[in-house]
C-alpha cells in the first residue's frame, strides 16, 4: 500500500473563533480539494466547531489536540474522546512533546490516550521526539524506540490504518532550527523497523516529521523515502505558508 503524503497542522494555543474561520476558509479554498495528499488542521478545542464548519465539504480532516483517555468523569479541565465524537472530531494528536514537558505526560499515560482513541474508533497521531541534551548523548534513537514501543503497547496490526506516527525533535521545534533532511531519515527509517519489531505494517504506516517546517525546508524534507508528510506548528498559521507546505514539491 503506497503511503499518501499528510500535511497537518498544529495551532497550538492560537487563534479565536474568528481567527480559525478565516485560516480554515482560506485553507478550504486552497487545499481542500486535494485528493492526493491528506490536509489536517487541529485547531484549540474552542475552535474546532467552527473550523469544522469551515471546511465542511472539503477533503480537509479536523484533529484536536489532545484528549482524556477516560469517556467521562470527574476530571476537571478536561475532554473526552466521546465529547470529541459528538463534535465530529476523529483524529487526535497525542504526546506531543509540549504535552509531556510543560503537563508531565508520560508513555504510559500516551499510551492509555492512544489506546483509548483507537478503541472509539479515532486516528491517532503520536509523537515522538528527542531533547538535545539526548541526542547530543548519543542517545537519539533508544529515547525514539522507547516512546514508540511505550505509546503503542497494546495496539494491534488491525489497529495500524489508524494510527500515524510524528517524529519532532524537540530541539526544532518553535526553534528555527530544522533537522537536516539526513538526521530526519535516520530516525524515520529507525521507527519504521520499530514498528516492524511490534508487529504492525510499518510500510503502511505514515511518519510525519514536525519540528520548524517551513516553505522553504519542506520540499528537501518531503524527498526523504521515509519521511511521509509534515507535522507544523507556526507555519500552518497563515494561509500562504501553509498552502506552500501542502503543496511541495
Ligand atoms: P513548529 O512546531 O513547526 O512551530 O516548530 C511543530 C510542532 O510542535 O508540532
Amino acid at each position: 500500500m503506497a503511503r499518501k503524503p499528510i500535511l497537518a497542522g498544529n495551532w497550538k494555543m492560537h487563534g479565536s473563533t474568528a481567527e480559525a474561520t478565516a485560516l480554515a476558509g482560506g485553507l478550504a479554498a486552497s487545499v481542500g480539494a486535494h485528493e492526493d495528499r491528506g490536509v489536517i488542521l487541529a485547531p484549540p478545542f474552542t475552535a474546532l466547531a467552527t473550523v469544522l464548519q469551515a471546511v465542511r465539504g472539503t477533503r480537509i480532516v479536523v484533529a484536536a489536540q489532545n484528549m482524556h483517555f477516560e469517556d467521562k468523569g470527574a476530571f476537571t479541565g478536561e475532554i473526552s474522546p466521546a465529547m470529541l465524537a459528538d463534535l465530529g472530531v476523529d483524529h487526535v494528536i497525542l504526546g506531543h512533546s509540549e504535552r509531556r514537558e510543560l503537563f508531565g505526560e508520560n508513555d504510559e499515560v500516551v499510551n492509555k490516550k492512544v489506546t483509548s482513541a483507537l478503541a472509539h474508533g479515532m486516528t491517532a497521531i503520536l509523537c515522538v521526539g528527542e531533547t538535545l541534551a539526548q541526542r547530543d548523548a548519543g542517545d537519539t534513537l533508544n529515547v525514539i524506540g522507547r516512546q514508540v514501543e511505550g505509546g503503542l503497547r497494546g495496539v494491534g496490526a488491525d489497529q495500524a490504518d489508524r494510527v500515524i506516527l510524528a517524529y519532532e525533535p524537540v530541539w526544532a521545534i518553535g526553534t528555527g532550527r530544522v533537522a537536516t533532511p539526513e538526521q530526519a531519515q535516520e530516525v524515520h527509517a529507525a521507527i519504521r523497523s520499530t514498528l516492524g519489531r511490534l508487529g504492525l505494517p510499518g510500510d503502511d504506516i505514515a511518519i510525519l516529521y514536525g519540528g520548524s517546517v517551513k516553505p522553504d525546508n519542506v520540499d528537501g524534507l518531503m524527498a526523504c523515502a521515509d519521511i511521509d508528510g509534515a507535522l507544523v506548528g507556526g507555519a500552518s498559521l497563515d494561509v500562504e505558508s501553509f498552502t506552500r507546505i501542502v503543496d511541495f514539491q
